[in-house]
């Protein structure tokens, strides 16, 4: 696929038709974010999703968590329609936010405080520049024991490559999906893949780097090669000040 301009309407259907079909460990990796938020969130508290797109996050998790309620943020008008239509049965449940992930900084929503971040498949997006800025805000949304969650597509280093591949290859075989070849024949053609699309993909160390530094305190939860569930509390410094009392 070329470079993904996620306002351009054809990029935005041709995605929410097969986009998130490329990585068969997404419905695993979903239901793995829904148990975290299941056992970390309050009755009726709300969820802030980070670039959400078409909705489908929404749609998957709405179901198994029947009282979550979620802020969604994204600037892609041609998204935000799809998701529109596809959350409309769920329209009591979901808050859309026209924003860019960029400008966070300096915005207050709604809730004072927020059970939960998560962002999935969106900040491969952004520029690494950026990022630390959008985990500093996060970490000040959330409440204490709040988790921010991160499930995305990771950097692979060169030297991985053939584990790697062996291991979508293995993937392909278990689910019937065509991973392996999604991701490129090489790692030149792979990181080709990746820079046509306008991706920019950090490492697992590179985002528990960041996310330390915003205070919390990060755990690749549930890592399959290039796809990664981290996820990051922000602790509870009275609980720890009250035990250690
Ligand atoms: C691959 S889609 C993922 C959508 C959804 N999270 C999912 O997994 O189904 C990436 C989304 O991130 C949004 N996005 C990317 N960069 C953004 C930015 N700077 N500000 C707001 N949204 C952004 C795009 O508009 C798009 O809807």
């Amino acid at each position: 696929m070329a470079y993904q301009e996620w306002r351009d309407p054809t990029v935005a259907r041709a995605w929410d038709a097969r986009g998130d079909e490329a990585n068969p460990l997404r419905p695993y990796q979903l239901d793995a974010l829904a148990s975290v938020l299941a056992r970390i969130l309050q009755p009726g508290e709300w969820v802030i999703d980070l670039g959400y797109g078409s909705g489908k996050v929404e749609a998957f998790l709405f179901p198994l968590l029947p009282e979550v309620r979620v802020l969604g943020v994204d600037r892609s008008e041609a998204m935000m329609e799809l998701a529109r239509e596809r959350l409309a049965p769920d329209a009591d449940r979901f808050v859309s936010v026209t924003r860019d992930l960029l400008d966070l900084a300096g915005w207050h929503p709604p809730q004072a405080r927020y059970g939960c971040v998560l962002a999935v498949q969106s900040l491969h997006h952004l520029p690494h520049e950026q990022m630390p800025g959008v985990y500093k805000w996060a970490a000040g949304v959330l409440r204490p024991g709040g988790v921010f969650a991160l499930l995305d597509r990771v950097q692979v280093d060169a030297a991985v490559w053939e584990p790697m591949q062996a291991l979508w290859s293995h993937m392909d075989a278990l689910h019937d999906s065509a991973w392996a070849a999604h991701e490129g024949a090489s790692y030149e053609e792979h990181q080709q893949r990746v820079q046509d699309r306008g991706d920019r993909p950090a490492t697992v160390e590179q985002h528990l780097q960041w996310l330390r530094a915003a205070g919390l305190v990060p755990a690749p939860l549930y890592v399959v090669g290039n796809r990664a569930l981290i996820v990051a509390v922000k602790k509870d410094e009275s609980d720890s000040a009250s035990k250690n009392g």
